[in-house]
């Protein structure tokens, strides 16, 4: 029903929707120049990485193959965790896929030094109190210090797109936003990949900040990502423009 609030089980079939279109970029892009030089930088090869909402593998298979051997991929869709095995034999590693979700997570405390939630999957969790269980989950899973890398979209990215959050701010203030919605800087929009539609919260930097404070991360680093890299066209086309995020759990 189109006045139903958008719930997990949405988000669950609009990623069973993209699962060919994520294994193809798994397959024939994997990791972006962006994270590949982040990784390098914040990862150590030992370090125990949750690989969360890892979808079919695009970022656990090449970490794998780059020596971050001790990584566990995690994903709330199950068939993107049943992708995710299948490619093993494609990539010949034999690495664990599980399906969970990010805000109740099957792990014991301190069991990680680094957890990673790429492509701005951390914002396909509806609901500010549900990102917030998400950074509890993975803030009780990290070792202390360990680190916690994450990308998003950003409200103030694209000039294109001013307009558009002003008239929505005007929605919201006279209660005539689609009712699907949770928050102001909700979207559910017509998928270039999936072939449902799409639900993604688009933050500002305040508000990530404020809720990194609130749950006890602190920030290293945050930029565009086009600030720093020259990405692919086939990276740039499906993706857009995001912010990364790199903290620290104190
Ligand atoms: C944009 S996709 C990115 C997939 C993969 N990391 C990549 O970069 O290709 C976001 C992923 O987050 C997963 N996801 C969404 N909500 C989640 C949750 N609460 N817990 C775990 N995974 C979740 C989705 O199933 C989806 O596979």
């Amino acid at each position: 029903m189109v006045n139903d609030k958008v719930s997990t089980d949405f988000i669950k079939a609009q990623y069973q929707t993209g699962i060919d279109s994520y294994a193809a970029f798994t397959k024939e892009v994997g990791l972006w120049e962006s994270e590949r030089a982040v990784f390098e930088q914040y990862l150590n090869q030992s370090d125990h990485i949750l690989d969360l909402g890892c979808g079919t593998g695009r970022t656990t298979f090449p970490l794998f193959k780059m020596g971050y051997t001790s990584i566990i991929g995690v994903d709330l869709t199950p068939e993107m965790i049943q992708k995710a095995n299948e490619l093993n034999a494609f990539f010949e590693t034999n690495i664990s896929f599980k399906e969970g979700d990010a805000t109740q997570l099957p792990f014991l405390n301190h069991s990680f030094d680094a957890v990673i939630f790429s492509f701005n999957g951390l914002m396909s969790i509806p609901q500010y109190s549900n990102r917030s269980k998400a950074l509890k989950e993975i803030y009780r899973v990290l070792k202390n210090n360990g680190t916690f890398i994450f990308t998003t979209h950003d409200r103030a990215a694209e000039e294109q797109f001013f307009t558009f959050w002003k008239e929505e701010q005007i929605r919201w203030e006279k209660s005539e936003q689609n009712p699907q919605l949770y928050e102001f800087g909700d979207l559910i929009v017509p998928s270039k990949n999936e072939r449902s539609d799409i639900f993604i919260h688009i933050p500002s930097q305040e508000e990530v900040t404020l809720q990194l404070q609130e749950n006890g991360f602190e920030m290293l680093e945050t930029f565009y990502r086009s600030d720093r890299f020259m990405e692919s066209e086939a990276v740039k086309v499906k993706s857009g423009e995001c912010r990364f995020w790199i903290t620290q759990k104190v």
